[in-house]
C-alpha cells in the first residue's frame, strides 16, 4: 500500500449528548473510488462535514497528503484540494449552469480547464445557458460536481449524488465518475444509497452504522458480510 491521499484516524463527533461518530478511521488513495454506505442517520453526511471543515471533530484527525485538515476553515480545505457536493444542492439559482462553474473557478489558482469542458464532462453541455433553478434536482447535483471540479481537487466528496436520477441517468453518471477518475486522476469518496451503482463502480466500500465502521472491503466481500446485512435489515438483536 502506498501513502493515502485522504486519511481519517479515529475521527469522532458528538452533538451534545449524541455520539454521532465513534473513532471512524478511513483512507482514500489517489485516484480511488471509495463508497461510504450505511443506513439513514449512520453519520455519513456528518463525516463529510468534518472532512470539509464545516464542523469541527470532537476527536481524531484528518489529513490530505502531508496537510493536517483538522482545525482548518472550509475554504482552506477546499483550496488544498478537497471538493464536495451536497445532499441538497445549492448552486446560484439565478445564474446559468455555465456561470455557476465559472464562478466556482474564480476561487482557485489551479487550472481545471474551461468551464464548458467541465459541463460536458458531467453531461450538462446542452443546458449550459439555462438558469440553475430550471434544472431538475438531479442535474443540479451534477452541476455541483462540475463546480467542485472547477477548483482542481484531488478528491471530491459526493453526497447521494444519484438520488433523483432515472436508471439511465444513473448509468451515465457512474460512467462520468470513472472518466473523472481516469482522465483527471481525481479520487472520489462517495456516499450513496443506490446500491447497484455502488457495487458496479466503487473499488472499495466503507460501511458506517450508528457512527462506527462495521465493515470495509471490496464490493463482493461487503455484500456478503453478515453485519452489513443485519444493519440494513435492522435486526439489531438477531443472532
Ligand atoms: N448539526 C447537528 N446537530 C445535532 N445532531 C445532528 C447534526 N447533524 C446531524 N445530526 C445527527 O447525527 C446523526 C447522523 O446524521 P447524518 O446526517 O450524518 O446521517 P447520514 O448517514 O448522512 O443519513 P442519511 O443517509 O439519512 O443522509 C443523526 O442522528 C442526525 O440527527
Ligand atoms: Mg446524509
Amino acid at each position: 500500500m502506498g501513502s493515502a491521499l485522504l486519511e481519517g484516524t479515529e475521527v469522532s463527533k458528538r452533538f451534545g449528548g449524541l455520539q454521532v461518530l465513534s473513532r471512524v478511521s478511513f483512507r482514500v488513495d489517489p485516484g480511488e473510488i471509495v463508497a461510504l454506505i450505511g443506513p439513514n442517520g449512520a453519520g455519513k453526511t456528518t463525516l463529510f462535514n468534518l472532512i470539509s471543515g464545516l464542523l469541527p471533530p470532537t476527536g481524531g484527525s484528518i489529513r490530505l497528503g502531508a496537510h493536517t485538515l483538522t482545525g482548518l476553515p472550509a475554504h482552506r480545505i477546499s483550496r488544498l484540494g478537497v471538493g464536495r457536493t451536497f445532499q441538497t444542492p445549492r448552486p446560484f439559482m439565478d445564474m446559468t449552469a455555465l456561470d455557476n462553474v465559472r464562478v466556482a473557478a474564480l476561487f482557485t489558482e489551479r487550472q481545471a480547464g474551461p468551464a464548458h469542458g467541465l459541463l460536458s464532462l458531467v453531461g450538462l453541455a446542452d443546458v449550459a445557458g439555462m438558469p440553475a433553478r430550471h434544472l431538475p434536482a438531479g442535474s443540479r447535483k451534477l452541476l455541483e460536481l462540475a463546480m467542485a471540479l472547477a477548483l482542481g481537487p484531488q478528491v471530491v466528496l459526493l453526497d447521494e449524488i444519484l438520488a433523483g436520477l432515472t436508471p439511465t441517468e444513473v448509468q451515465a453518471a457512474t460512467g462520468i465518475f470513472r472518466r473523472i477518475r481516469d482522465e483527471r486522476g481525481v479520487a472520489l469518496f462517495w456516499v450513496e444509497h443506490v446500491m447497484h451503482a455502488v457495487m458496479q463502480t466503487a473499488e472499495r466500500i466503507v460501511v458506517l452504522h450508528h457512527g462506527e465502521v462495521i465493515c470495509e472491503g471490496g464490493p463482493q466481500a461487503v455484500a456478503q458480510d453478515a453485519r452489513v446485512l443485519e444493519a440494513y435489515l435492522g435486526r439489531e438483536d438477531s443472532s
